[in-house]
């Protein structure tokens, strides 16, 4: 279904990486609900995994059944980078992602994240170094370029298929743009145009099947990855998949199937993180399940302060008492207080759409802009 050099993936639909939150436990819940083959780690910085970081150590962590799996690193030494994907080779990992897109000054400052859109001639030495070094399919991350004057990302993607890479990633931004304005698919289209024999993979603010397949459309590329659609909604890959092959378009998920996912990501985080260290860590994760349980202002403020399974369990029983004032007998929402569909904000907003957002928040994290 994806071709990625010597790789057959089962879904041309892909997790993107999102520092903070791309963890086993979130990996575990998207594969489970499916939809989706390759996932990406959060970027890992490429020496600290050689010198075996602890932090570098735990965000590598994975099992069998988080398969087949990409680990990112940033890094702007040809060796170093090299030699952290090797070790990363010999430990069964599928596919290295190079981090070609972060604008954070900490990392462009090495000459690592999106400094590398600006170097064709060092980044094309660094990409072939790995290449040839590994069995394994190295990938791209990008953005369109450093700023509008600057969208060099065709260029790029000429540079890296005569580098060996195997596919690349595209975000619809470029570095000066953050998180702001709509995602560029005429931009994307052009790095897709720029190397016809390769897989590119559109990205950005992807919330709905429909947006996937518009993305599809109107860039032809060959495949989509989505991040923070994700959080908002585990099921999307699944949808997606569907409404590609079917042409229909499958409700939203039930409030008590939302219910059941967080559930099993509270585990998941638990069991890998620890009760408190999970618990604590859940606390940014639960605000994203509940933008779509309608009213949920006392479940976002209790839950930001869990400590022990006891204390999710409690929020979530109080929780699901006082939610009942706003459902029927059925448990559905009524009507007033039902949320409107998503709206990618590439897509004309349908008439029924009362809500007029026009971004996805971009959550709080260790990074300002990505
Ligand atoms: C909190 C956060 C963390 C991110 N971390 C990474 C990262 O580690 N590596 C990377 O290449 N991109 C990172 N990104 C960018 C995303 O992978 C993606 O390109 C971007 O969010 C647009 O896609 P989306 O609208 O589907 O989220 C991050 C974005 C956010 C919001």
């Amino acid at each position: 279904m994806f071709q990625m050099s010597t790789m057959a993936l089962r879904s041309n639909l892909f997790l993107s990486p999102l520092a903070g939150y791309t963890n086993l436990p979130f990996r575990l819940v998207i594969r489970e609900v499916g939809g989706v083959d390759l996932c990406t780690t959060d970027l890992v910085n490429a020496r600290s995994l050689i010198e075996r970081n602890p932090k570098a150590l735990k965000l590598i962590e994975t099992n069998d059944a988080d398969r087949p799996l990409a680990v990112q690193l940033f890094g702007a030494v040809p060796e170093e980078m090299r030699d952290a994907a090797l070790q990363l080779e010999a430990l069964g990992i599928s596919a290295i992602d190079i981090n070609m897109g972060c604008p954070v000054r900490k990392v462009v400052k090495t000459g690592g994240g999106s400094a590398m859109m600006t170097e064709l001639d060092k980044t094309h030495a660094l990409v072939r170094g790995m290449v040839d070094a590994l069995k394994i399919p190295v990938t791209a991350k990008m953005r369109l370029g450093w700023d509008d004057q600057n969208l060099t990302a065709p260029d790029l993607a000429r540079t890296l298929v005569d580098a060996g890479i195997a596919a690349i990633f595209v975000h619809g931004r470029t570095r000066a743009q953050g998180f702001e304005g709509t995602v560029n698919l005429e931009g994307i289209r052009k790095v897709v145009e720029a190397v016809p024999s390769l897989s590119v993979v559109g990205n950005g603010d992807v919330t709905t099947a429909e947006a996937a397949k518009h993305m599809f459309e109107v860039t032809g590329c060959a495949g989509v990855s989505i991040g923070r659609g994700a959080f908002y909604n585990p099921w999307i890959f699944k949808h997606t998949q569907h409404f590609m092959d079917t042409g229909e378009l499958l409700p939203e998920p039930t409030f008590d199937e939302r219910i059941r996912v967080l559930r099993r990501h509270y585990d998941l985080m638990v069991e890998v993180f620890g009760e408190n260290r999970g618990s604590v860590m859940f606390r940014k994760v639960a605000p994203w399940y509940a933008k779509r349980f309608g009213p949920a202002k006392p479940f976002n403020k209790a839950v930001v302060q869990i400590s022990t399974r006891e204390d999710f369990d409690t929020v979530l029983a109080d929780y699901l008492d006082w939610r009942e004032k706003f459902t029927d007998t059925e448990g559905q929402l009524l009507p007033q207080y039902q949320l409107p569909p998503m709206v990618a904000s590439f897509m004309q907003e349908p008439e029924t759409a009362v809500e007029k957002r026009k971004t996805i928040p971009v959550p709080k994290g260790p990074v300002e802009v990505w």
